[in-house]
């Protein structure tokens, strides 16, 4: 299968633009999954929790038809990060579209910095969702830090996780190495380049989108700064092979009544 990351520069509140953006992107390389930034429609740095919620949008919203039709009209699959309008509820979360029309979303669990002013946490746990056979799992961002993400998506099957960023720190790109290998799963972390400056804030994003294979291999990495999309091809059976040598199974040699984590 192929896994594309689009590496794209939202513009701040341009909803309307960076949809079409996304779904030009989409359809100048062909892919199985296109996994998409994190808050790809909205950009990152909110004013207030108004201004966020002004820009957010429910999963059900007819900017996601078109996005989807991107990925459906190549039988593919498409992840990418928006801003979750749910009652009076505001989250930074992750949709993932299926060819066959679903939608599943994932709220990011643990909030970066600033987040925490203007949405709420997740507060259900990452789920693995199995689309044509593969099976995908959803993480935003700063969740790289939090092994336990990973690992909960590992242990419940994933092949792949989608990776939607809005990277500021530098750590992460080289991190989901550790993290494809203690997991022995794919990783497509797609984040986004540029900056912003608002709310009193200066932030440039850290591009060098990546997909990262079960040994750790970097199989494709993109540059800090330039629009593209990369793609990969790859083996999500691969993941299923948990043994790091004869003797050790990365999952039944776990000892969780040590760690009582
Ligand atoms: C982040 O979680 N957007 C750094």
């Amino acid at each position: 299968m192929r896994i594309a990351v689009v590496q794209m520069r939202p513009a701040f509140g341009d909803v309307e633009g960076n949809a079409r953006r996304a779904v030009s992107m989409i359809e100048s390389e062909r892919a199985d999954l296109y996994v998409l930034p994190e808050l790809a429609l909205s950009g990152y740095l909110f004013e207030s929790k108004e201004e966020a919620t002004s820009l957010a949008q429910e999963p059900s919203d007819p900017v996601f038809d078109e996005i989807s039709e991107a990925g459906r009209s190549a039988g593919a699959t498409v992840v990418v990060g928006f801003a979750e309008k749910a009652g009076e509820g505001l989250y930074n979360s992750a949709i993932l579209l299926a060819p066959d029309g679903a939608r599943f979303v994932y709220r990011k669990v643990q909030l970066f910095a600033g987040e925490k002013d203007i949405f709420e946490p997740g507060d259900e746990p990452p789920r693995v969702i199995e689309v044509e056979g593969v099976r995908l799992g959803m993480m935003i961002c700063f969740d790289w830090i939090f092994p336990e993400v990973a690992r909960t998506l590992a242990l419940g099957g994933a092949q792949i996780l989608c990776h939607s960023a809005n990277l500021v720190l530098p750590y992460c790109q080289d991190a989901m190495v550790t993290r494809c290998i203690e997991n022995r799963v794919f990783a497509a972390t797609a984040n986004r380049v540029g900056g912003e400056a608002r709310a009193g804030q200066e932030l440039t994003f850290t591009g060098m989108s990546e997909i990262v294979a079960p040994d750790g291999e970097v199989v494709v990495r993109a540059d800090v700064e330039s629009e593209g999309v990369l793609v990969a091809g790859v083996d999500p059976g691969r993941a299923d092979d948990k043994q790091v040598t004869p003797r050790n199974d990365l999952f039944s040699d776990r000892r969780p009544e040590i760690y009582r984590l």
